[in-house]
């Protein structure tokens, strides 16, 4: 058999490739999908485009780990290669059934006509590949459109569940609800009962699970959220913290719509329980339409790093995954000059103004003003731009005062968290010269600040 490597023809001449990020080998990386822990083994799917950096026809490449650190690339590939899948086999989830990982997405399918029918389809994947494909939702239930897909499939105490985003025929968002008890004939059940009417016009990528008795949706509630004039992405990714009934799936008292993530670069955050129990996330770092300044090497986006979540008093809290501790090596002066680093800075009083990137006139700003508790991040002294549209900086008004921050670079993608993960800023950058410093123009002299240097482990990616 041909070397993986060589078999998908990897991208390696250019230094905006991550060292510790899940990326394609070629072409387009989108949403993560059927995210799984089984028998010792991590396996993480995601929405690709092999061919380049657009939305063409995707499939599920697949990366596998057994410590959420180091990733190898995987021959078990989820092509769209039957008539129920023809225009792309989208996203969706896995589920282990008796010892088998069964995997669920849409099929999208496209009439001569151009008409969009969506199929939801399972298949397994054994040790040769994915195998046994079928169709288990045939049809989009009455009063929805054809945006119908991404099915998420959990265990309830009834049997199994799966929540779908959909439209509904008023255009308007929501997502559904089917049941089962033998994981091949769904019933559709209902709408998923919530107080948000009218928000937005299609949910896409939903998440379902329970923390601390607690019932979250994670959503990407297209054409909410989104204030062009106030600096916001085109597409969000939010969550609702509810009771939740898992009999009739009402979520009906729940919280206002947060976003998950206030950086640029931030959707269809997926989520998965880790070998040691905690739920663990992985979101696409990206989402802005058009092309990304990787697109000229014929690639664009990566995941997140996983990220454990935690719920306090309705919050959703992300922190990076402890096992990201084996990338460390020996801290290093904080100004020294890396293409990746880890920082953290504690017992912050005041204002901050600290540039997370600096290289001659080129740098990455993060500012925080303590007498208004605003944070923003300001990527507008970047040459290599995209999405301007939508505004070059990214404001948050943090409800109580900065005190930590906890920060992952590696090449191209900054990832911030905020007084112990209470916010996250996710963002892509492209700078000209890869070799930066951390530059603190304004920090109170007692906060305490470290630089680890990280490992380049992405030697398989
Ligand atoms: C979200 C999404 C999903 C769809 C997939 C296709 O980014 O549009 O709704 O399944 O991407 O790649």
């Amino acid at each position: 058999m041909k070397d993986t490597k060589h078999t998908l023809n990897h991208i390696t001449n250019n230094h905006w490739r991550t060292q510790f990020h899940i990326q394609p080998p070629t072409g387009l990386l989108n949403d993560p999908n059927g995210l799984i822990y089984h028998d010792g083994v991590y396996h993480v799917f995601y929405q690709w485009h092999p061919d380049g950096p657009t939305h063409g026809l995707k499939s599920w490449n697949h990366v596998t780990s057994t410590d959420l650190v180091h990733w190898t690339q995987d021959k078990r590939i989820l092509q769209p290669d039957s008539i129920y899948d023809s225009h792309g086999a989208y996203s969706g989830s896995a589920l282990i059934v008796d010892d088998t990982l069964e995997l669920f997405y849409t099929g999208n399918t496209r009439t001569l006509d151009d008409v969009r029918i969506p199929y939801q389809l399972n298949a397994r994947l054994d040790s040769n590949g994915i195998v046994d494909k079928k169709v288990v939702i045939d049809h989009i239930p009455k009063g929805y459109t054809d945006h119908f897909r991404d099915p998420k499939v959990f265990t309830t105490p009834q049997g199994y569940a799966m929540i779908l985003g959909a439209q509904r025929q008023d255009m308007t968002g929501t997502a559904l609800l089917y049941t089962s008890t033998d994981l091949k004939t769904w019933h559709f059940a209902k709408e998923l009962t919530t107080w948000l009417q009218s928000f937005g016009y299609m949910w896409e990528c939903p998440d379902y699970f329970e923390l601390d008795q607690k019932g979250i949706l994670l959503f990407c509630p297209q054409g909410a959220m989104n204030v062009p004039q106030l600096n916001t992405n085109i597409y969000p990714n939010a969550y609702i913290v509810g009771e939740y009934d898992t009999t009739h799936f009402d979520m009906s008292h729940h919280t206002n719509p947060q976003l998950l993530d206030y950086g640029f670069d931030f959707y269809a955050a997926q989520t998965f329980i880790d070998q040691t129990g905690q739920r663990v996330l992985l979101a696409w770092m990206g989402a802005a339409e058009g092309g990304y300044p990787s697109d000229k090497y014929g690639w664009a986006h990566v995941l997140t790093l996983p990220r454990v979540l935690t719920l306090i008093d309705n919050h959703l809290y992300q922190q990076p995954h402890p096992n990201l501790i084996a990338l460390r090596t020996d801290s290093v002066p904080i100004d020294s000059p890396l293409c990746s680093y880890e920082l953290t800075v504690d017992s912050i009083q005041g204002d901050l103004d600290i540039d997370l990137y600096h290289f001659r006139d080129e740098c990455i700003n993060l500012r925080y003003d303590a007498s208004t508790q605003t944070l923003t991040l300001d990527r507008s002294a970047l040459k290599n731009t995209y999405a301007t549209e939508r505004g070059e900086t990214r404001t948050l008004r943090l409800d109580e005062p900065l005190k930590n921050l906890h920060v992952f670079r590696d090449t191209s993608t900054l990832e911030i968290f905020i007084n112990q993960g209470r916010y996250t800023l996710s963002l892509r950058f492209f700078p000209q010269h890869i070799e930066g410093h951390v530059k603190i123009k304004t920090l109170n002299d007692s906060a305490l600040k470290t630089l680890y240097p990280l490992e380049d482990v992405n030697h398989d990616l």
